[in-house]
Formats: C-alpha cells, structure tokens, sequence
C-alpha cells in the first residue's frame, strides 16, 4: 500500500465503524501472507476501494470495467474417473454472508447468536435429501465431535491469518456445522464467512455435486438475503473469494505426476487451477494425494469454473496415464 492511499484511507470508517488498520491487521502481523486484507462489511469493499481494488485487479484478473455474470444452471459431465483410480473425492463450496449483518472479523457475540439462529431456521426448512442435522459447537457431545472430526465434517478454529484478522473471536461460540442425513451436503456456521455451503462425495461426479449444491443455493435463498453487488458478486471476508464464491476441486492421487512436478505444475496453470496440501490450504501434499481446484472465482461464472475444472483433471489425468505406459 502506497503512502498516498494510506492517508487517503486512514480516517475512514464503514457504516459499522470497521477501520483501515481492522483490514489490514492480519497482513501486518502475518509478513507471509499472499493477500493480508479481509473484509469488515459488505461496505469496506467500497470505503477502502483503494486498497481492496489494485489487490483484486491482480488476484483474479478482473477490472470493474468488465463484467461479472453468475450462472449457476445445472451441468452434465461425463464422469471422470469412474473407477476411482485417481479422483478420490470431489468438493464444491461456495461463501455467502447476510445482508444486514458485518463479516465474522467484525460481529459482535450478540449479532452472531442472532445470525447463527437465522440460518438454522433456514437449514431446518430443507427437504428431501438436503434434509439433515445441525451440530452446535458450544456444547458438543465428545462422541459426537469424534465422529464429524472422523468424517471431516466440521471445521477447526481458524489459523493465525483469519486469528489476526478477528475471524475467531468467542469461538466456539455460535459456531457449528450442518450436514445432510447422508452427508452429501453440508454448511460450515460462522466460519470465515457467515455460511460456507458445500457438496461433496467420495466420487469423480463433478456434476453431481455440483447440482446438488445449486439446488442447496436456491432453496437457501428463499429465506436468507445474500450480500452482493452488482459487480464483485457475492461479497466474501477475504477478497480471493468474492464473485462466485466457487471452490471446486478434487483430492487426486498422481504418483507418477508427483515425481514430474513441472508438468503438473504446467497443466494446473494452462487451466488456471491451483494446488494446495493434502489437509486443506498452507498444508504439505502427502503420499501424492493432490488438492486441485479452481483458482479464480471472480469474472467468471459458476458453470464455467466447473467446465474448466472438469477439462482440467482430463487433461491431468491424461498426463498421468501417459507416464505410466513406457
Ligand atoms: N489471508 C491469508 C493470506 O493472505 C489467506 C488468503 C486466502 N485464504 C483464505 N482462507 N481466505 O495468505
């Protein structure tokens, strides 16, 4: 940040009274991070332009001059991996935070109860194979924790980045995780944005998921208001997730592709995707256990990042085979 926007910005406050020095703190006590601001309100998007703009420009290649279009029509792919040789599992996740209520960084306790409660009424109105329970992580039954920590179906308190950002405070109080009866579905409460919707399953069925969760979105939003805008799209706490939201990606096992990292590296690239450890963001990739998902989420549509993704791993898995024949 320049001299000149820091004195442009310094005084400045949102509606709810998020500050400049509340946006950047996560930035100034973690040196490594890739992006160091996050989001108070929907409003610190327009009121700290300056900074959050330039940030977003580079991220997802994207000037306010082009446009945004969300598309969330449901897909056919071929399956990729019928034999679940490569693709162990697949995770489509979109971030949707409420009208009226400031990010997590920036909630009081009072106004995250009264969000936490709103939301499960609307998860309680679910039906068919949506349908599912809601665990409260103030108080869990230890059984209980085991098993959704077994199933990973619960998200842990947030790292030093969302830490300083105040992402965690009075956690784990009104935090908690939904998941459908046959636990297909599932919502993350008060995580780094106000609901963190997410399909999965231990299949290649890209679509599969994918349409669930665009179904899960739809009946959602007959009783939850989602913060947007007409031209960033869905407004998210941290600025790498804003547009579509969209996390779409696959946990894929590539053995030969490990060994051969710069043709992996080559292919992730040519379809803008990215690759994180084996246990989620900032972790290590083990036993060759790959996460590849989509890396940009804004300027392009749902649908699209699902289309890419799925010629992606086509392209991967092709290249994996290819180095397994001599
Ligand atoms: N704030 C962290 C950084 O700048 C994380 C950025 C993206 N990840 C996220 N969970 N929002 O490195």
């Amino acid at each position: 940040m320049s001299l000149e926007i820091f004195n442009a910005l310094e005084h400045q406050k949102t509606d709810s009274r998020f500050t400049l020095a509340q946006a950047i703190n996560s930035g100034i006590k973690n040196w490594d991070s890739s992006i160091g601001i996050y989001a108070g309100d929907a409003q610190s998007y327009r009121t700290f332009s300056l900074l959050f703009d330039p940030i977003i420009c580079e991220y997802h290649g994207f000037s306010k001059d082009k446009n945004h279009k969300p598309d969330i029509s449901p897909l056919m792919l071929p399956s990729l991996d019928p034999e679940k040789k490569y693709i162990k599992s697949t995770r489509v996740r979109v971030a949707r935070n409420l009208e009226g209520f400031s990010f997590p960084c920036h909630i009081s306790l009072s106004q995250r109860r009264k969000l936490e409660k709103k939301i499960i009424s609307a998860l309680d109105r679910l039906k068919d194979d949506l349908k599912g329970k809601y665990y409260s992580f103030e108080p869990i039954d230890e059984k209980e924790l085991k098993q959704l920590k077994k199933e990973n179906l619960w998200f842990q308190k947030g790292d030093r980045f969302q830490d300083a950002a105040g992402i965690n405070s009075d956690f784990p109080k009104c935090r908690g995780v939904f998941h459908s009866f046959d636990k297909r579905f599932m919502v993350w409460v008060n995580e780094e944005d106000h609901l963190r919707v997410i399909g999965l399953e231990r299949t290649s069925d890209i679509s599969s998921v994918y349409n669930r969760l665009s179904r899960a979105l739809s009946a959602l939003n007959q009783s939850l208001a989602f913060s947007r805008d007409e031209t960033y799209g869905y407004l998210t706490s941290c600025p790498t997730n804003i547009g579509t939201s969209m996390r779409a990606g696959v946990h894929i096992q590539l053995e030969k592709l490990e060994q051969n990292k710069d043709l992996l590296h080559g292919i992730v690239k040519g379809y803008n995707l990215q690759i994180r450890g084996t246990g989620g963001e900032k972790t290590k990739v083990e036993n060759a256990m790959f996460d590849i998902s989509n890396r940009q989420r804004l300027g392009i549509s749902e649908s699209k990042i699902i289309q890419n993704l799925h010629a992606g791993l086509l392209a991967i898995i092709k290249a994996e085979k290819n180095l397994g024949t001599p």
